[in-house]
């Protein structure tokens, strides 16, 4: 989870996200080099005295800075779009987990097990333990096996809110009528905390979403109960 004064990325806790991150600081560094580069040209304006009174058209550099952004373009256009169908992709999920959003709570359905389903509501400031996290804990957490592939189906029973794990890289949007699918892979046990994240009313910012990562034997024991 995000602690004080983090303003970057969360530490990735499954590999698409770890894929994201690098791209995002690939991104960045191509944005970084553009900026320094136009930045110094436009300084350097400042102290040009040259003047060309004969210059109508110069076709060559036009060419140049017209062809050379374009092919920069490129760089973040091809690893944007491999990472685009990487995350689209699924891989034979051993487990799916179906979570339906509600005005203001998520509740999860185990649909191989059973299916096992529960309520998940944000635990209020007032009622929260010394060692709780404000605005983020939610009484019933999901578990989930880590080192496993997961498929997450997500929908909604009124308006349209939004299933978002920074750490594990996904945001799906639950839309009533619909069901919407994506997966993951957590490759570290933990707590993942989330929140949703389309604007969905009053109490928008008090529906939050917690992972328990735990290893694949704990998981079949939370499961049988
Ligand atoms: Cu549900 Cu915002």
């Amino acid at each position: 989870m995000s602690t004080w004064a983090n303003l970057g990325l969360q530490d990735s806790a499954s590999p698409l996200m770890e894929q994201l991150i690098f791209f995002h600081d690939h991104a960045l560094l191509i944005l970084v080099m553009i900026t320094v580069l136009v930045g110094y040209l436009m300084f350097m304006l400042f102290f040009n005295n040259y003047v060309n009174r004969f210059l109508l058209h110069g076709q060559l550099i036009e060419m140049i800075w017209t062809i050379l952004p374009a092919i920069i373009l490129l760089f973040i256009a091809f690893p944007s779009l491999r990472l685009l169908y990487l995350l689209d992709e699924i891989n034979e999920p051993s487990v799916t987990l179906k979570s339906i959003g509600h005005q203001w709570y998520w509740s999860y359905e185990y649909s191989d097990f059973n299916n096992i389903e529960f309520d998940s509501y944000m635990i209020p400031t007032n009622e929260l333990p010394t060692d709780g996290f404000r605005l983020l804990d939610v009484d019933n957490r999901i578990v989930l096996p880590m080192n496993s592939q997961i498929r997450i189906l997500v929908t909604a029973a009124d308006v349209i809110h939004s299933w978002t794990i920074p750490a594990l890289g996904v945001k799906v949007d639950g839309t009533p009528g619909r069901l919407n699918q994506t997966n993951f892979f957590m490759n570290r046990p933990g707590l993942f905390y989330g929140q949703c994240s389309e604007i969905c009313g009053a109490n928008h910012s008090f529906m939050p979403i917690v992972i328990e990562s735990v290893p694949t034997n704990y998981f079949i024991k939370w499961i049988s109960n």
